[in-house]
């Protein structure tokens, strides 16, 4: 995510700014920038660290006691010095920092072109900035008005601030969807993401909420309106955490940080491209490039490891809602093996990093034989995404720990959702059907949330099973690629063998692995086959196996046979993977903390492999 920091006070202004920003780095980010007021505006931003920042400025003006800084995670735009925070109004005379997505940017963008204004940048924040000057000239209102009627015409997600040089006095801050958190001082106030830039200079924090608007001025005094300009009265919170816990949000790991993510990052995978009332499911990025996939012979998905394991899903997923033959290759096999590549082939990229060496050299090759190529990437700008010929970002936000979580749910929903367009453009879904996916689709992120509350129990369950030396997991049809990610995540960060298994392909060599020694992970969600699914535990029991099951909430029959039970809500068969995941992913990260391991660094791992 991007990082936000401001300062308005007696102090000067840029160094608190600056440290601010480092503080922030642990965020992930391509780019940083400072807007300083002292009489003029001056800003000063560049695509790169926070570094490159410093030695950008290094014979700048930066005088002033007032400013705001940024760390942009790029979610609309490469990452450029152009797309780099802050961003001017026309006049120059305003500069905005932003946090979230703005979903109707281009609406309004293609309004304000209308209206004759230009643009530098491809971002949707630039558009906000161009939007709170044009109300504020043409409806002839103050910079705050300005701000809370172009808030009321913003759909999307946003934490902001906005620095004026007609306002010396003043900085606008406001929230909705992305969190913001004004610091307390002496006749200074501080504005950041979170309260990592903050807690050096005060542990008195307000926590904006949702669609508050904050007026801080240098007097001391910190007005909260709503965009509907109703009043609100700050509530001062004391800080009680230390540094090191505040960078993972309090959470003991990026990792279990990042698990708790999932409701948001699946939201916002789908945010501007699902919309369930109007039964509307649109990927921008690929637009150009949907008949290239409705007219496909076949789709190639090449990627790595859990990037794989979502590639397995959208074999799944796409052969059952387009009726188009896919086959999932691993990207370093694919590129080895001379593979036939036809013109008409469509290969799908799925990579958290976009640096992938072996998923970006299996592209390129397919490219060279004439393949259309579809990126599904969680960094904006990366070499996959840049290589590819279209594409959707996961919008999952930075993923720091090394054991990949919120973007293989994030690719899961972006590949439903592609399948889901295709094959409603294709005809091979009917109407009833589409409104029913989409529908439950919208309700995953609730969902999701409500499975994350079986984390007690989970941990319970871990301290059984974190000294064994071998794990099986097993599911069938949308579930087998998640026993297979069950079992990597398990061995990435605990170091406990694990094997992903089909569950009918138990008989052909795995079961003679069955004793009491050996806990048997299965997934018992499905409908289609759960007679079958039965069987299996049956087969494991008769041979002293411990079964922990997955079920939907409410099952009966698993319950009766199951050692221990991890009950799911309810959802349609080729959802069952955004729920089922979650378990195994918390089921790992608490063994693993047991063992001791290293969670979000494990032994031997890197989060990207860009050798081969
Ligand atoms: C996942 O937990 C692993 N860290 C690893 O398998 C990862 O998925 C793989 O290296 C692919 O990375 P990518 O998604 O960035 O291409």
């Amino acid at each position: 995510m991007c990082g936000i920091v401001a300062y308005i006070g007696p102090r000067e202004a840029y160094p608190i700014l600056i440290k601010g920003l480092h503080r922030l780095e642990y965020r992930g980010y391509d780019s940083a920038g400072v807007a300083l007021l002292n009489g003029k505006l001056h800003l000063y931003k560049t695509h790169g660290k926070v570094s490159e920042l410093e030695k950008l400025v290094a014979d700048k003006d930066i005088s002033g006691n007032i400013g705001i800084a940024h760390t942009r995670w790029a979610t609309h735009g490469e990452p450029n010095d152009i797309n780099a925070h802050p961003h001017y109004s026309p006049s120059k005379k305003l500069a905005i920092i932003h946090n979230g997505i703005i979903e109707n940017y281009a609406t309004l963008k293609s309004e304000l072109i209308n209206r004759g204004y230009t643009f530098e940048s491809n971002t949707d924040t630039e558009v906000l900035i161009h939007l709170i000057e044009d109300i504020q000239v043409n409806e002839k209102v103050n910079l705050f008005e300005a701000v809370q009627i172009a808030l009321n015409q913003v759909i999307g997600a946003y934490a902001i601030v906005i620095i004026s040089q007609d306002y010396p006095d003043m900085l606008i801050a406001a929230k909705k969807g992305s969190p913001l958190v004004i610091g307390v001082g002496e006749g200074e106030f501080l504005v950041a993401s979170d309260a990592t830039p903050i807690i050096d200079y005060t542990k008195n924090v307000v926590y904006l909420e949702e669609e508050e608007i904050a007026i801080l001025t240098r007097n001391g005094e910190l007005k909260i309106k709503t965009i509907k300009n109703k009043d609100k009265t700050p509530y001062v919170h004391k800080l009680e955490m230390q540094l090191s816990t505040l960078e993972k949000s309090g959470y003991d790991h990026f990792m279990l940080k990042e698990i708790y993510e999932q409701p948001r990052s699946i939201r916002d995978s789908m945010r501007g491209r699902l919309n369930a009332q109007k039964g509307i499911v649109s990927l921008g990025g690929i637009i150009d490039y949907e008949m290239k996939l409705i007219n496909a012979k076949r789709i190639i998905i090449v990627a790595c490891g859990t990037s794989w394991h979502a590639g397995l899903v959208g074999e799944y997923l796409f052969e059952e809602l387009t009726r188009i033959p896919v086959e999932v290759e691993y990207a370093s096999e694919f590129r080895y093996r001379n593979p036939i590549i036809y013109e008409d082939d469509v290969v799908i990229a799925i990579s958290q990093s976009g640096e992938t060496a072996d998923t970006l050299a299996a592209i390129k090759l397919a490219k060279s034989k004439g393949a259309t190529i579809i990126g599904i990437c969680n960094v904006v700008g990366s070499s996959i995404a840049r290589e590819s010929h279209a594409g959707s970002y996961t919008h999952a936000g930075p993923e720091i720990g090394v054991a990949s979580t919120k973007a293989f749910t994030a690719q899961i929903t972006i590949l439903t959702l592609m399948a889901l367009s295709i094959g409603s453009k294709k005809g091979t879904i009917s109407t009833s059907k589409f409104y029913q996916y989409i529908n439950e689709i919208d309700s995953i992120p609730e969902k999701v949330e409500k499975t994350l509350k079986l984390s007690k129990q989970i941990e319970i369950l871990a301290k059984e099973f974190k000294d064994v030396r071998n794990f099986l997991y097993l599911g069938r049809g949308y579930n087998f690629p998640v026993a297979l990610e069950g079992a990597l995540k398990l061995k990435e960060i605990s170091y406990i063998h694990a094997e992903g298994y089909p569950a009918a392909e138990m008989k052909h060599g795995p079961i003679a692995l069955i004793d009491k020694e050996m806990p048997v992970v299965i997934i018992a969600t499905n409908k289609g086959s759960y007679e079958k699914v039965i069987s299996n535990i049956e087969e494991v029991k008769a041979r002293k196996g411990k079964i922990i099951a997955i079920v939907t909430e409410g099952d009966v029959a698993v319950k009766n046979l199951a050692d221990y039970i991890i009950e799911i809500p309810e959802t349609i068969e080729m959802l069952v993977p955004l729920l089922a995941t979650i378990p195994l992913q918390l089921l790992s990260y608490y063994i693993a903390v047991m063992r001791g391991c290293d969670v979000d660094m494990p032994r031997n791992l890197a989060k990207s492999v860009t050798v081969e």
